[in-house]
C-alpha cells in the first residue's frame, strides 16, 4: 500500500503524521518513507532517529522531489510492503506526483477558517488527480485539534458540505508530538503520553482497514 500525506497548507501535521504512520507500519513489514519536501523534515527526523540507535522499528527513508516522487518512487516502492510519502506543500509537481503514486491520500488539516480556505486549492488538485488515479482513496485527518473549542465541529460541517471523507479518529494538539519528532522518536518512544499514543493508534487502526 502506498500512502501520500498531503496538504498545500503548511504546518498542519503532515510530517508528524507521515513519520508516525511509517513507523507504525514498520512493526509488520518493510516500509519506505519518502521525504518529498525540499525542507527535508522527515529526513532530519530519520537522521536523529539513527543517531539515537535505541528507537525501533524504523522505516527506510529517502528524499525525492518533483516528478521523481512518481518515477523513482514507483520503482522503489516495489521493494517494500508499504510506502509513505511526506509531501511538501510548496512543491506542486511533487504533490501531483505523490497523488498519482498513492493508493491512499491522507490530508491532515487543522480546524480554522484559514484551513478551510486553503482546502479549496486542495480539492481542485484532488479532482485532477482522480482523473488519472481514479481509485485513489482520500481521507481527511483532523489534526492539532483543540477539543475545548467548537472549531472542530464547524470544520466537520464544512468538510461534509465538500463531500470529502473524514476519518473518525483525530489527533489533538499535544506537546508530546512536538517533543517526540524533535528527538527522532514517535510518541510511543518519547514522553509516552498515553493520550497522544491513543490518538495516533486510533488513526492507525482506522487508516489501515
Ligand atoms: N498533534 C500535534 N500536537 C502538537 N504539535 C504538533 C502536532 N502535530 C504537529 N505539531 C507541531 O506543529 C509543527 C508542524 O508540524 P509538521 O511539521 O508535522 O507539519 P507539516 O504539515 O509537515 O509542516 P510543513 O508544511 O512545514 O512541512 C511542528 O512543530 C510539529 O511538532
Ligand atoms: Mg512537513
Amino acid at each position: 500500500m502506498i500512502y501520500a500525506v498531503v496538504n498545500t497548507k503548511g504546518g498542519v501535521g503532515k510530517t508528524t503524521t507521515a513519520v508516525h504512520l511509517a513507523t507504525m507500519l514498520s512493526r509488520n513489514g518493510k516500509v519506505l518513507l519518502i521525504d518529498g519536501d525540499p525542507q527535508a523534515s522527515a529526513a532530519s527526523w530519520a537522521a536523529w532517529r539513527r543517531d539515537n540507535q535505541t528507537y525501533t522499528p524504523s522505516p527506510t527513508t529517502t528524499c525525492l522531489t518533483g516528478k521523481a516522487i512518481l518515477n523513482e518512487g514507483k520503482a522503489l516502492a516495489l521493494n517494500f510492503d508499504h510506502t509513505v510519502v511526506d509531501v511538501g506543500g510548496r512543491d506542486a509537481s511533487g504533490l501531483r506526483s505523490a497523488l498519482l503514486l498513492a493508493n491512499k491520500a491522507i490530508i491532515p488539516i487543522g480546524a480554522s477558517n484559514l484551513d478551510a480556505a486553503a482546502m479549496a486549492d486542495m480539492l481542485e488538485i484532488l479532482e485532477l488527480a482522480k482523473d488519472y488515479n481514479p481509485n485513489l482513496d482520500v481521507r481527511v485527518l483532523l489534526s492539532r485539534v483543540d477539543p475545548r473549542t467548537k472549531d472542530t465541529k464547524e470544520m466537520l460541517e464544512f468538510l461534509t458540505e465538500q463531500n470529502i471523507a473524514v476519518l473518525k479518529s483525530y489527533v489533538c494538539e499535544r506537546v508530546a508530538f512536538r517533543r517526540a519528532i524533535g528527538e527522532g522518536a514517535t510518541v510511543f518512544e518519547f514522553g509516552k503520553d498515553s493520550a497522544a499514543i491513543k490518538d495516533i493508534e486510533s488513526f492507525f487502526v482506522e487508516v489501515e482497514k
